[in-house]
């Protein structure tokens, strides 16, 4: 095995990545779809046309930035889903044929499960990576997860949200406030500058599950009934909003987390998605795992948000075990 090439398409970032059989990076070309911001959220027919256009010169820079030739690759990876339905099939169909016309294996990928082993992306062969067991927090816009590892590839998703994600529900409060899309990083921004002045109510669900709607909606209503009394409310007090939903998110995240890591008597954690980028988690994970003597890993910026690096990591795992794909399969959104 030499090098493996990795496709992502599955939401509105067209990504291709190479690897080598060390999980060494070489390239990881990422072109995001500036399109769908003046829509507020992504527009699936905008993205999966913008994903035909980007495919090609994305796949091309990533041989060039590695300095190889297709020849020299022992396989495709690509994410298969769960995602868009029209984004992921182009990925899907661009992986497909460029594996046949290369006569060489085809690996297809779980997107949630690249998040997680973003852990074992390698920029230098001597990066240290997570050992096994370890819990991971998985974090995006649409899924919210505790997630125990017991190999690369036996996975078991111990908690998740029955309802909205952490992402979702930081995204849905920033349009209240009319922060652009997608509003994670403004939220994160505006709070560091913050107090955490409100208090939101939080649903505490059974075992190791999320449940985000009630305090949606419980922004919602302290907002509505703050306007009342001062029209002004949200532009004076912008900071100390941002401050405060975000403390009541990660304060949810990490109250069901923890629990995880007491009851299990875990000694490795991590957190992925896109959510992991935010700066108040990052620095409470690490608190979490001094305070459990934990080694806790975080995953550098860029491999928080989608990328073909994790695929490609994931399919390094699943070419070790010659677990290949057929050219009969096809995506699935969920
Ligand atoms: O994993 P991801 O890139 O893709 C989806 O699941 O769609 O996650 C995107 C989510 C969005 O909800 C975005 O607002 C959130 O990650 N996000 C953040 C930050 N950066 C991105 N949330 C809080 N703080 C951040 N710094």
């Amino acid at each position: 095995m030499k090098y493996i090439l990795a496709i992502e398409s599955s939401c509105d970032d067209t990504s291709c990545a190479i690897i080598d059989s060390n999980f060494c990076v070489l390239s990881n070309v990422i072109a995001s779809q500036e399109v769908h911001k003046s829509y507020g959220g992504v527009v699936p027919e905008l993205a999966s046309r913008a994903h035909q256009q980007n495919i090609i010169p994305v796949v091309d820079k990533a041989l060039k930035d590695a300095k190889i030739s297709k020849k020299e690759l022992s396989a495709v990876a690509f994410t298969r889903g769960p995602g868009l339905m029209g984004s992921l099939l182009v990925g899907v169909s661009f992986a497909k044929s460029f594996a046949r016309a290369l006569n060489i294996p085809l690996i297809d990928v779980n997107h949630l499960e690249a998040h997680v082993l973003a852990h074992f992306i390698k920029d230098t062969p001597e990066q240290k990576v997570p050992q096994f067991p370890f819990l991971c927090l998985l974090v995006s816009g649409g899924n919210t997860q505790i997630i125990l590892l017991e190999s690369p590839r036996k996975m078991k998703v111990i908690g998740q949200t029955i309802d909205d994600a952490a992402g979702e529900t930081i995204d849905k409060a920033a349009k209240i406030l009319s922060l652009p899309y997608p509003g994670g990083p403004h939220i994160d921004r505006l709070a560091k500058e913050g107090k955490p002045v409100l208090a939101f109510s939080q649903s505490n669900i059974k075992d190791y599950d999320y449940s985000f709607s009630g305090l949606k909606t419980s922004i919602l209503y302290t907002l509505r009934d703050k306007l009342k009394e001062n029209p002004n409310y949200i532009e004076e007090n912008l900071k100390d909003i941002a401050c405060s939903v975000q403390k009541a998110v990660v304060d949810s995240l990490l109250k069901k987390f923890e629990k995880a890591i007491k009851d299990l008597k875990i000694k490795t954690i991590a957190v992925a998605g896109g959510v992991s980028a935010n700066s108040e988690l990052r620095a409470r994970l690490q608190q979490l795992g001094d305070k459990y003597g934990c080694e806790v890993f975080i995953p550098k910026f860029s491999y928080t948000t989608d990328n073909a690096a994790m695929v490609a990591v994931a399919g390094l795992f699943k070419y070790m075990d010659n677990d290949f794909a057929d050219l009969s399969l096809t995506a699935y959104a969920r």
